[in-house]
């Protein structure tokens, strides 16, 4: 059997339209993706939509439309976008699919029978951006959302009540024998502390949110848009009838390899979705993966500022390849980073048209016009000391791949092209052809070598760049430059 891989990205609210963040995480899980295809892993992606709640409600109704004629629109609008941006998924989840609305109230009347879930009342300050309570502690010193910096509404209502506070010793114990389950470790102490100051039960049904899945024979109530949106993890894959004991379908690919995430939401998928997954007597997830935000230009992206980076422009500018490199390249994976024109243009002008564009063009030009056979050899050692280091080079690459350090793996590979950028300059296989061929021929096939490594280890990252560099290794023909310098 061949190794499974299910991975997938959170489910974003239609409340917004899908911008640079949204693509983000998504272009991470491609990247992922479909590095693991390449190794031979049977992968599941799956991504989605979260389209229950106030906010969504709300957001329809100020755009004059019924609240599922809405989402319909904007959960079209991520399709589209993810189609652009070349994303490979398997499966796209909506909330307000039968399949997944189903999985929800089995599960909700499961825990009401087993005392995980139980009524009572619940008071606290909501933030309608996050669909949260903010408890006191959390609220910043003015009393305001930590997260969005809004305003909080008191609320007061009848609710039921998620047993969240059962689990706070097995959580530790749970993330104390699995050390990597919290990533990157630089986040993980945030959660644990959390969980060592105790957890409350958690109101897991609204009375006043109307747009959402109702509580099992109590129409008043309609499930908590968190409650109900974790379960897509699971419900997309089976856990319906995994919960009737029929595993077959969802061990397929439970439990998931990694859930994918912004820092934003670490707590709901390393606290209230493990504990979830207790309650019903399913197996943990092997890993949550929080990686950090994007600000635009050093601001906070948002509609009302203006500065909100729209994928598509970018993308209709400078090419889709050039966009899923540079945030992957400019920014450790998990830290937080700023999208600024000037640092992009600068990328792509020094890593994409210098360096990796020139050495492509230029050494494919000279072996097509000096090598009679076309064909690459493996391994091929011309006595230059460059296909030697690539069984380490990808080892390296392959650790970082697996660590999520997709900078570092792009950087190993970058240094492959710079050092292949050098000896082309030192050797100068143009004068070499020409006062001993047999030298210059061996030197160039030993760089195509290693120019096919630079091709796959791309491959995740730029697909249609690599289909295009395979391609002309493969006839060695320059053909067109791949990224033309933006002048400024
Ligand atoms: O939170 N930088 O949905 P959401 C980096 N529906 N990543 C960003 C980002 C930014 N500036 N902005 C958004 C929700 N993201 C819930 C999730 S899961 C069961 C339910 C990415 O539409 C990042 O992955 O607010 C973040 O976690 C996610 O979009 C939030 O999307
Ligand atoms: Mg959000």
């Amino acid at each position: 059997m061949t190794k499974k891989f299910y991975i997938t990205t959170p489910l974003y609210y239609v409340n917004s339209q899908p911008h640079i963040g949204h693509a983000y995480t998504t272009v991470a899980c491609d990247i992922l993706a479909r590095y693991k295809k390449s190794k031979g892993v049977g992968v599941h992606f799956l991504t989605g939509t979260d389209e229950h709640g106030a906010n969504i409600e709300k957001t329809a109704k100020e755009a004059g439309k019924d609240p599922q004629q809405w989402t319909d629109e904007v959960a079209a609008k991520f399709k589209d976008l993810w189609k652009i941006l070349n994303v490979e998924y398997d499966d796209f989840i909506r909330t307000t699919e039968p399949r997944h609305k189903e999985v929800v109230q089995k599960v909700f009347a499961k825990l009401l029978e087993s005392g995980d879930i139980y009524k009572g009342s619940y008071e606290g300050n909501y933030c309608y951006s996050c669909e949260a309570y903010i408890d006191d502690k959390e609220a910043t010193k003015d009393g305001k959302c930590p997260f969005h910096k809004k305003e909080l509404t008191p609320l007061k209502e009848e609710t039921y009540f998620f047993k969240l506070s059962k689990y706070g010793d097995k959580l530790l114990k749970f993330y104390q024998d699995n050390p990597t389950f919290l990533s990157p470790k630089t986040r993980s102490k945030e959660i644990i502390n959390f969980v060592k100051e105790g957890l409350q039960d958690i109101s897991v049904s609204r009375t006043k949110v109307s747009w959402g899945i109702s509580v099992p024979n109590d129409d008043k109530h309609t499930i908590y848009v968190w409650f109900d949106a974790l379960e897509n993890y699971g419900s997309a894959i089976g856990m319906g009838e995994a919960l009737d004991g029929n595993m077959e379908n969802f061990k397929k690919f439970w439990p998931a390899d990694i859930h994918l995430i912004g820092k934003e939401i670490f707590r709901f998928h390393a606290i209230i979705w493990p504990a979830m997954l207790m309650a019903l007597g399913l197996e943990m997830p092997k890993k949550v993966f929080a990686h950090g935000w994007w600000t635009a230009e050093g601001e906070k992206m948002s509609k009302s500022m203006g500065n909100f980076v729209n994928p598509h422009d970018l993308i209709d500018k400078f090419g889709l390849d050039a966009f899923r490199y540079f945030v992957f390249r400019e920014v450790p994976f998990g830290n937080d980073g700023d999208f600024s024109m000037t640092s992009f243009k600068q990328r792509y002008n020094s890593d994409l048209a210098n360096d990796l564009g020139n050495l492509f063009s230029r050494i494919i030009n000279i072996a097509g016009k000096n090598l009679e056979d076309k064909k690459i050899e493996a391994n091929f050692d011309g006595g230059f000391g460059l296909t030697k280091n690539l069984p380490k080079i990808s080892s390296e690459y392959d650790k970082y791949m697996e660590d999520l350090a997709f900078d570092k793996a792009l950087e190993t590979t970058w240094k492959l092209i710079s050092d292949l950028n050098k000896a082309t300059a030192t050797h100068q296989p143009w004068v070499m052809v020409k006062e001993d061929k047999e030298k210059g021929v061996k030197f160039l096939k030993e760089v195509l070598v290693c120019l096919e490594l630079v091709a796959k280890q791309v491959a995740p990252f730029m697909p249609d760049t690599a289909t295009e560099l395979k391609k002309r290794l493969a006839t060695l023909e320059k053909g067109e430059p791949l990224f033309p310098r933006i002048q400024d």
